[in-house]
């Protein structure tokens, strides 16, 4: 059975079975290359998920869109963010006594790029500066990956397109109806080492 499809992101393959515990010892090294912490204090912070951070992450997933609390399509679920938490980049901000309080993920796809699939902050935790530090901490990690990226964004999310651009994420389309009537999404790209370029407000 093919698991490594992306061997070069989880380091050499090891010899016989591939256990969850032998994927999470493959990632290790390539993870450990990279800060633990990100440099901003006093501010909070920013570190590698943990396995164990799925159920918290998955909490906050279904407390962020303040904006569409009722959308079907928004929240994904435990299963997959304690495969993520294990097989992919995932980074969060951790408050007092080690809350989740925000969370960022990209995985890799079949071309070997990542999807920048999500970034959100709690609520009440917003507007501090924490999702330019996740948004920083894992474009760093793809870069150090030298990884191409790209996310979708809904046209109306002006903080998160903002925060993109800055970041060198240039919009490639535009689809419409994408998630259903009047669900338009931008589909945003970024070359790995780009550091952007931000359109005037
Ligand atoms: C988008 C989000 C992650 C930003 O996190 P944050 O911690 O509030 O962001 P920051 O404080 O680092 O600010 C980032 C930039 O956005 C701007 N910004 C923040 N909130 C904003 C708002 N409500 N309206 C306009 N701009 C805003 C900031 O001014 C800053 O811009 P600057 O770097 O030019 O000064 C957060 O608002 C969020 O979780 N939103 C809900 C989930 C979501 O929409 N995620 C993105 C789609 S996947």
């Amino acid at each position: 059975m093919q698991f490594l499809r992306y061997p070069e992101i989880v380091g050499p393959a090891l010899s016989g079975r591939r256990t969850g515990e032998n994927f999470r010892s493959l990632r290790r090294p390539t993870i450990q290359t990279m800060p633990k912490t990100i440099d901003h204090p006093p501010d909070l912070p920013i570190v590698a998920a943990a396995s164990d951070d799925f159920l918290a992450i998955a909490a906050l997933d279904r407390d962020s869109w303040t904006d569409s609390p009722d959308d079907p399509f928004v929240a994904d679920g435990e299963h997959v963010w304690k495969i993520w938490c294990e097989q992919a980049l995932v980074f969060v901000a951790k408050g007092d006594g080690g809350t989740v309080v925000g969370a960022a993920l990209a995985f890799p796809v079949l071309d070997g790029s990542f999807c920048l699939h999500k970034i959100m902050i709690a609520p009440d935790h917003r507007g501090r500066g924490l999702g330019s530090r996740l948004m920083n901490a894992i474009l760093d990690a793809l870069d150090g990956l030298k990884k191409a990226c790209f996310l979708t964004v809904d046209p109306k999310n002006s903080a998160a397109i903002r925060l993109y651009q800055k970041r060198g994420f240039v919009i490639a389309r535009t689809l419409r109806d994408y998630y259903g009537a009047a669900k338009d999404r931008h589909i945003m790209t970024r070359d790995p080492g780009s550091a952007g370029a931000l359109p005037p407000r």
